[in-house]
């Protein structure tokens, strides 16, 4: 989900309206606002994307002072009472809501139980506590501090007082949440990306921190009562990074520009000589290690998977790849000397962040992956190295992968050659030569559409199979295609489909084959053999040196390593297509957000 909040002097409706257009990414089941003028607290919301909610705010109701939610269901079916904001019983409070109330049905029980409920949200239980602790003579201040300090859980929160149409109260533990801060008005936003149409200057909020957002200053404490001063920092983004221009779509614009993230990432990671190079006391944290233990989620997972084989091969560390929802909860054995490193695009996936807070507990040092300066994985690990590739908004994450494998190779490299490991190749120059590679993919995108006709306009299912490093990349295209054309799709290692899941293959079945790999081609082509055997439709993608007469599509030569990084894409845009052939919303396919900020 995705809040925003505006107290200033304009209309707060069309403010929050654009900047939950922004958050859109992060659920979209349902989406409302509240403003707050001398008449009181007006709420729109309902369910549906936030084009309809436009369509059902009464633009004659004005207001300076709001707050605005985009939903992405955890608790209660997407429908309008479940939408937020929420309201106490009174009416007096409205609040809007990111994460989830762990504890809400003890709370319910024991301070509640007099209250009817209106929705089947824990939110609504919040904005219950604190109206009882108002009519208990709290002010609401206290009553607010009150009900947040009883919460367990995660939890970016706005509330509106009908009695105070000053202040919007904030509070997060957890959940990303910044304040905005402009002359004569200040913001809330889940991402700074929200608010980019009004200032760029943001304040980090802390967990269990609340804060009173009002026109002119901004008070920030602890949930204990401590003041805090915290001064903004400036957030270097052109809002017109995220727009989409004259794209249909978010997704095919970021597929465009991974030749340039590429391009770019090689001069971000270049020193005064022209070296490849990351900062030294990463180095140092890198070349330390007995043993990387890589900690993701989604596509970032399936980054990390290539990330160990450059980190073995290249610098000679040892690497475990886990999935963050599945670590946190059944910690390995671990080496004596460990460096955690978080793959993450949007830098706050709540699943991941459960990981580094264990981690830091015990004591190992960590480093983020992470396409967002600041974000809370960012902040919280103990280095940084970002991915410049600038806002990916579509929920497929297309060009952030490309990044993470771009960046890991590097800090791999670069740590193997710190240690005096001799490379036969020059990274700098083979990410050149693959970043062309990709651009001539781009480049034949009416070919992959045909291709994804040819294959995919009858099928409901799909495989992907791949040996060694195109494994990994199979997993990876059968994700995309199953996040946006919902066909169901799965990555197989090449040689394993036999031993089970080979009795799905049925005549005409979409196999999509990678062939980059010269150690195994020929056992891959083996496996291409078993299920054609078996009637599959067969779409070998191989790379130039390796490829056959018959192969319906031949990538560019790059680099063993480098092969990922080219091969993804026309995976990519097979999927593209699909969904764009069966009307589906491809930058907002069904069930999904873009930033899961609960566990
Ligand atoms: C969500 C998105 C996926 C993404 C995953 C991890 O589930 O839908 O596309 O790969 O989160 O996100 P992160 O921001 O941590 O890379």
């Amino acid at each position: 989900c995705g809040i925003v909040g505006y107290n200033g002097k304009l209309d707060a409706k069309e403010i929050l309206i654009k900047g939950l257009e922004k958050l859109e990414y992060r659920g979209y089941d349902s989406a409302g606002i509240a403003i707050l003028n001398e008449n009181g607290v007006t709420v729109f919301k309902d369910k549906g994307r936030i084009a309809h909610l436009r369509q059902i705010v009464d633009d004659q109701v004005e207001a300076n002072i709001g707050i605005g939610h985009t939903r992405w269901a955890t608790h209660g079916e997407p429908n309008q009472v479940n939408a937020h904001p929420h309201q106490s019983a009174s009416g007096r409070f409205t609040i809007v809501h990111n994460g989830v109330i762990e504890n809400y049905h003890l709370l319910q029980r024991e301070y509640l139980k007099e209250i009817p409920m209106q929705s089947d949200t824990d939110t609504e239980v919040i904005v219950q506590l604190v109206e009882l602790f108002a009519n208990e003579g709290l002010s609401t201040k206290e009553a607010f501090r009150k009900a947040i300090s009883l919460l367990h859980g995660s939890y970016a929160i706005a509330l509106l007082d009908k009695e105070d149409p000053e202040t919007i109260y904030v509070a997060k533990n957890k959940s990303p949440l910044l304040i905005g801060v402009g002359e004569g008005f200040n913001v809330v936003a889940s991402d700074a990306l929200a608010m980019l149409q009004v200032t760029n200057q943001f304040i980090e909020i802390h967990d269990e921190e609340i804060v009173l957002v009002h026109k002119d200053k901004v008070e920030i404490s602890t949930l204990d009562g401590q003041k805090i001063e915290r001064n903004p920092y400036t957030v270097e983004l052109d809002a017109s990074d995220a727009e989409k221009g004259t794209y249909p779509h978010y997704m095919l614009k970021e597929m465009d520009e991974q030749p340039g993230v590429v391009r770019k990432i090689i001069q971000e990671y270049s020193n005064d000589a022209g070296e490849l190079a990351i900062d030294e006391p990463i180095l140092k944290a890198l070349r330390d290690a007995d043993r990387i233990y890589i900690i993701a989620a989604g596509t970032s997972y399936h980054a990390g998977l290539v990330g160990k084989q450059y980190f073995e091969k290249l610098a000679g560390i040892p690497v475990e790849v886990h999935i963050s929802s599945e670590f946190g909860y059944n910690i390995p054995l671990l080496s004596e000397k460990p460096l955690f490193i978080f793959i993450s695009q949007s830098g706050e996936t709540a699943d991941s962040r459960q990981v580094l807070v264990k981690v830091k507990k015990l004591g190992h040092p960590s480093l983020t992956i992470t396409n967002v300066a600041g974000s809370t994985l960012s902040r919280e690990a103990d280095y940084t190295l970002l991915l410049h590739a600038g806002p990916e908004i579509a929920v497929a994450s297309t060009k952030a992968y490309v990044a993470q494998l771009a960046v890991l190779a590097i800090a791999a490299y670069v740590t193997g050659k710190s240690k005096g490991i001799k490379s036969d190749f020059d990274l700098k120059t083979e990410l050149a030569i693959a970043a062309n590679a990709i651009q001539s993919i781009v480049d034949s995108k009416e070919e992959l559409h045909k291709i994804s006709n040819e294959y995919l306009s009858k099928s409901r299912n799909a495989f992907f199979i791949g040996r060694n490093i195109d494994y990994y990349v199979s997993l990876e295209g059968a994700l995309k295609l199953k996040e946006i054309s919902y066909i169901q799709a799965e990555g197989f290692a090449g040689g394993e489909l036999k031993h089970g899941t080979i009795a799905l293959i049925e005549k005409g079945t979409p196999v999509f084959a990678l062939v980059t790999q010269a150690p195994v081609a020929l056992n891959i082509r083996g496996n291409v053999k078993e299920v054609v055997a078996r009637g599959a439709n067969a779409c070998v993608i191989s790379m130039e040196g390796l490829d056959e007469h018959d192969d319906r599509l031949v990538i560019p030569k790059v680099h063993p390593l480098l092969t990922p990084l080219v091969s993804v894409v026309p995976l990519q845009f097979i999927s593209y297509y699909a969904a764009l052939e069966r009307g589906c919303d491809v930058d907002k396919p069904r069930n999904l957000a873009k930033s899961v900020t609960v566990e």
